[in-house]
């Protein structure tokens, strides 16, 4: 079958782990007998030295038009002092609303093979880890009202949550529809010791797990599930929660599975085209190496290849090569411990791409 995919490399790591996972589709095209058409454009720094913007009007209107769009990171130092309207973050974070992908879904698994590259003490990794966490992403504090002022005591900067109980249920829906494929268990993380925004979250949530019966819910405060991810992982099925925790706990879920480059995500709407994206940012400090460990972008195409292509036996040959792959001992620097001697970005694709055309 033919698909249009629009490729966002961006800055740093991204052009690495999208070449990577680019490799990896070609894999699929040659053994499957799909065309992926690939187009590449600009988002984030590179956007803004090329164009000075971050999201380009011809990049939006391509990803508009495209079947899912599949990216790798945005932002870096050289960036970090433009206003906030110019920066790269600014790129993607339109992207996400104008796109409406207000769900953003991300699989923190600890693989068997990775035992050991977890921090988790071992009698807690062989519990297992496998969590889904479902973020709102086009809500909350991210994208409410902010600015400076004077204040009582001088300049002050202020940042607005503002939740509707519209955005809470429908993000709410999909992580019950996805418990109810897993776990049965939803575990929707809140403030409502604190925030208004929260006790909404809570009561929200509380009213659409009734239509769940099935799916038992839990809410937990944020910090205690901060805790409760390192001391005791496995109790977690589906972890509900909203934009900005979302952002903090799955780099946290993350790097208890190993690294914060083993974990894909996907971000979906009411309808249109998909995006996905890995969930690490641009890395400078290993960007142009070839030591970035390309497996979250290439999961990340896998999830595409599922959710957004439909191609389900494709993408589960995509997984099954990366475990294959691992089982074989090769690690990616930040994966690589025990006196494992790591490999570059390039060789762990091969090896991937490999195991695909070898299944
Ligand atoms: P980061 O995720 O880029 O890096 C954090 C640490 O993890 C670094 O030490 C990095 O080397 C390491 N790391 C990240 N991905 C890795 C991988 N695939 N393999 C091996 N190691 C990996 O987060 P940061 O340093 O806080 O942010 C750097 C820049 O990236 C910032 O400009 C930030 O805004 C941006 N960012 C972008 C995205 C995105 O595009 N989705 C996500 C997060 C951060
Ligand atoms: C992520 C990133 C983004 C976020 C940044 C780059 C805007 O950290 O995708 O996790 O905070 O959502
Ligand atoms: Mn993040």
């Amino acid at each position: 079958m033919d698909f249009n995919v629009t490729l966002l490399p961006g800055d740093g790591v991204g052009p690495e782990v999208i070449d990577a996972a680019v490799a990896v589709l070609g894999a699929i095209e040659r053994k499957y007998g799909h065309n992926f058409h690939l187009h590449s454009k600009n988002i984030g720094g590179i956007a803004i030295d090329t164009t000075g913007v971050p999201l380009p009007e011809d990049t939006l209107s391509d990803c508009k038009a495209a079947d899912a769009v599949l990216l790798g990171a945005v932002g870096g130092p050289k960036w970090d002092s433009l206003k906030p309207h110019l920066r790269p973050e600014r790129g993607l974070l339109t992207l996400r609303a104008e796109l409406g992908l207000f769900a953003n879904i991300r699989p923190a698994v600890l693989h068997d093979e990775l035992a050991q590259s977890s921090p988790l003490r071992a009698d807690i990794a062989k519990q297992g880890v496998n969590i889904m966490m479902v973020r709102e992403l086009t809500g909350g504090i991210y994208f409410g009202d902010r600015g400076y002022r004077d204040g009582a005591m001088g300049q002050e900067a202020y940042d607005t949550e503002v939740y509707s109980i519209n955005e809470i249920e429908r993000i709410a829906k999909i992580a019950f529809e996805l418990a109810m494929t897993r776990g049965k268990k939803v575990t929707s993380v809140d403030k409502a010791n604190v925030l208004a925004t929260s006790r909404l979250w809570r009561a929200t949530v509380e009213r659409i797990a009734v239509g769940y019966p099935e799916v038992k819910l839990e809410s937990m405060l944020v910090d205690n599930c901060a805790m409760q991810l390192v001391k005791n992982p496995s109790q977690f099925d589906v972890i509900l929660t909203s934009n900005m925790f979302g952002d903090i706990l799955s780099d946290e879920a993350a790097a208890v599975t190993g690294s914060i480059g083993m974990l894909p995500s996907s971000s979906l709407g009411a309808g249109g085209a998909g995006l996905y994206e890995p969930i690490h940012g641009s890395a400078p400090d290993i960007a142009g190496k070839d030591e970035v460990n390309p497996i979250a972008a290439i999961l990340a195409a896998a999830m595409m290849l599922s959710q957004s292509l439909k191609l389900t036996n494709e993408a589960w040959a995509v997984e099954n090569a990366v475990h294959k792959t691992l089982a074989k001992g090769l690690r990616t620097k930040d994966i690589a411990v025990g006196g494992k001697k790591a490999v570059s970005c390039s060789r762990m694709t091969e090896e991937i791409v490999f195991a695909i055309l070898d299944m």
